[in-house]
């Protein structure tokens, strides 16, 4: 256990409250950020401060009171106005920022209002962190969406250590460049103390942007886990550590009986054929449509894989009011539809397409009785689906196929195929290759994919994380 209290500060709470015939109701939230940071917060305990995501109407106080009581930590709720939410979450955060940082400058809207508004609602995260921060806590603020926060902790007076993560990729100077406020946005960034990034690239563009948009701001050492700069009297560490996932928590959960019955009842309906599985919060980020694409090469270059071989694509419904989450869908919908049209027959269908959340139980089936798993993001920070489906493969007979502009693929690259998902032929012949790969070959590369997962697992991250806040590594 940290011997610091930790005050987490994210945009969402990990927690979905909804309303539903038997009342109100709390589901884990789903993202990778939550997947990640729940479990250290069971065992470190600790606060967390975000946006509860629900209505006035709400029972709040009791709700969270609840979750206290079966979690073991507290959270604390910023409430956002549908202004608020319109303008900084859907707007800023989500129309400019995340396309952005994911290389897709055409999906960017840049509004004066979208940037106030994550101005005036980061100011908002600021005040509610200095109510409830006391000297010797570990304040890390979380993601894209608070960038700020901590500049506004430091117009407040706030003198004590801050640290910062970002889940998404960092994107080139070439592109931060576009953003109407960027400098702005990086002098706010460099107001905190530690500065951590998914990948060696995301925090290699984060110095060069700095240093060239600030040219105060000087390189003073580079070593091998960390970049010291400085600007004016203060010195920023600049870290990489790739986040990870509580590897226990899958590998055993993909063990239990109820999932081995629901897996064995998947396949049982799906007889003789090998699935490949994608699961993906609903995002074009995400490379989905690429994907169905590359499916369909598949089967037309390699004729043999019809009838035996079935993508599973699980879409989780996300930001669905931001407007080109709800195109994307429409676009998914149509896709499916053709190419089941084109190639399926009465008793097989390629693509097999469910649009919701999935309870734990059914999520960990799918993953352990897939045989393949398809993860083509174009660009993610990332990528804890293809972590979570290596740990719950306890037969080790799956074969991970991995996008190479995902984070993950770094650590994991090795013993994955690797692709480009903007390439259709390579990811066809990549899909080809793992209907084929014999047993022991896939043995093997998950053993030690599922290895390096479980050594570096999110405990080990938090580690990284908080010893690199005060030590040299
Ligand atoms: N996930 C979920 N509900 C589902 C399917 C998946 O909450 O029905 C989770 C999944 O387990 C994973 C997360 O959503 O932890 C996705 O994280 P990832 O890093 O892959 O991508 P992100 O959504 O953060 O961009
Ligand atoms: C990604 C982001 C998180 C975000 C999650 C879900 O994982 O990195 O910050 O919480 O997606 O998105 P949402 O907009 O629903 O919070």
């Amino acid at each position: 256990s940290l011997s610091k209290r930790l005050l987490i500060i994210s945009n969402r709470l990990p927690t979905v409250i909804a309303q539903n015939e038997d009342g109100w109701s709390m589901k884990p939230g789903s993202g990778g950020l939550v997947t990640a940071l729940a479990p250290i917060m069971r065992k470190n305990h600790g606060v967390w401060i975000g946006w509860p995501g629900c209505g006035d109407d709400a029972p709040l106080d009791k709700l969270l009171r609840e979750f206290k009581d079966q979690q073991g930590y507290q959270l604390v709720p910023v409430p956002l106005s549908e202004e608020e939410v319109e303008l900084y979450y859907r707007g800023f955060s989500n129309a400019a920022i995340w396309p952005m940082f994911h290389d897709l400058l055409g999906f960017c809207r840049f509004e004066l209002p979208h940037w106030q508004a994550y101005n005036a609602v980061n100011q908002k995260f600021a005040a509610a962190i200095a109510e409830q921060a006391v000297p010797d806590d570990f304040v890390w603020v979380h993601d894209y969406q608070l960038m700020l926060v901590g500049a506004h902790l430091r117009d407040m007076g706030q003198q004590d250590r801050l640290a910062f993560f970002l889940h998404i990729p960092f994107p080139s100077p070439d592109l931060f460049r576009r953003l109407p406020w960027k400098i702005e946005l990086i002098k706010g960034l460099l107001a905190y103390d530690q500065l951590g990034f998914q990948t060696l690239r995301d925090r290699r563009n984060f110095v060069q942007t700095a240093t060239l948009l600030v040219p105060e701001v000087e390189v003073v050492s580079r070593k091998r886990h960390h970049t010291l700069l400085q600007w004016g009297d203060r010195i920023i560490k600049v870290g990489h550590y790739p986040i990870s996932i509580d590897f226990t928590e899958f590998d055993q959960g993909a063990r239990s009986h109820e999932v081995e019955d629901a897996a064995w009842y998947l396949h049982e309906n799906l007889r003789g054929r090998q699935l490949v599985l994608g699961v993906d919060r609903l995002d074009y980020t995400k490379g989905i449509p690429e994907r169905f694409l590359a499916f369909e090469r598949a089967l037309e270059k390699y004729p043999e894989l019809i009838g035996r071989i079935s993508l599973l694509q699980v879409v989780v419904p996300s930001r669905t009011l931001v407007p080109d989450y709800a195109n994307l869908k429409e676009q998914l919908d149509q896709l499916a539809g053709r190419i089941n049209a084109r190639f399926g027959k009465p008793e097989w269908l390629p693509i097999l397409y469910v649009f919701r959340c999935l309870e734990r139980v059914q999520l960990l089936a799918r993953y352990r009785t897939s045989e393949i798993a398809l993860i083509t993001p174009l660009r993610d920070g990332m990528n804890l689906v293809a972590k979570e489906y290596c740990a719950s493969s306890v037969e080790n007979n799956g074969v991970l196929i991995l996008s190479e502009f995902a984070g993950a693929a770094d650590q994991l690259g090795k013993h994955a195929l690797l692709v480009n998902p903007y390439d259709t032929d390579g990811t066809a012949d990549a899909i080809y290759q793992a209907f084929t790969m014999e047993p022991e070959e896939r043995r093997q590369h998950m053993m030690h994919l599922r290895s390096d997962i479980r050594r570096n697992d999110v405990h080990r991250w938090l580690r990284r994380f908080v010893e690199s806040a005060d030590g040299d590594n």
